[in-house]
């Protein structure tokens, strides 16, 4: 399988089918879906395996795997999505672990790397998090990867705060 991105403890790659068990468990668990609207039936975990693959042949990049580079197990999904926030598409940097994966530093380090793809291979302007008010976990990745509340707005049917980062400028360089 082609890896997307590594960092020091970790690998991303593309979510295949064959990863219905780890996804339907975590998808399932109340813990990690508290800030969802409801917990995923194993059916609708297949369903978003689908939505995923659609985004990577549409947009190139979409939720992605991230398994732990020494024993290779899954830990959760972190990736790139397109969203579109009060009618323009922007990317959206996205975050979800595995319950007993958290409190590590890896959906920070995952998401580290997502962001420096987005502004490098990627050439995007901007990145973006889409998160619920009482999300304070997810805020705190967010403000860890350098981005700030910008507003809050009306998506998916809830309030959510529009975490925000800019790419740096690139350096003028004198004549
Ligand atoms: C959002 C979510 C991924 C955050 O997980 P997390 O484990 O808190 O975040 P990180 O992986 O960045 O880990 C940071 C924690 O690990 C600790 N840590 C331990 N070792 C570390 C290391 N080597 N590097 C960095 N942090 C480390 C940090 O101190 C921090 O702990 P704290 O929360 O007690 O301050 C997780 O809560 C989750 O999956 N939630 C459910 C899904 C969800 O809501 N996703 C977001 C939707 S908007």
């Amino acid at each position: 399988v082609a890896h997307v991105l590594e960092t020091s403890r970790l690998r991303l790659r593309e979510l295949a089918a064959r990863d219905l068990d780890f996804v339907a468990s975590m998808l399932g668990d109340p813990e990690v879906m508290r800030h969802y609207p409801s917990v995923y039936t194993r059916e609708q975990a297949e369903q978003w395996i689908e939505r995923q693959r659609a985004r990577y042949a549409r947009d190139g990049h979409g939720l992605w795997l991230a398994e732990e580079r020494e024993s290779g197990a899954p830990l959760g999904q972190i990736g790139l999505l397109l969203q579109s926030v009060d009618g323009v598409d922007e990317p959206e940097v996205g975050y979800l672990l595995a319950r007993r994966f958290w409190g590590r530093g890896f959906a920070t380090e995952a998401a580290a790397a997502v962001r420096d793809h987005a502004f490098g291979a990627l050439g995007k302007p901007r990145v973006i998090s889409l998160i619920r008010p009482a999300n304070l976990p997810s805020q705190a990745v967010a403000q860890r990867l350098g981005m700030r509340a910008e507003r809050r707005t009306q998506w998916a049917g809830f309030e959510h705060l529009v975490y925000a980062l800019a790419r740096r400028p690139l350096p003028v360089t004198g004549p």
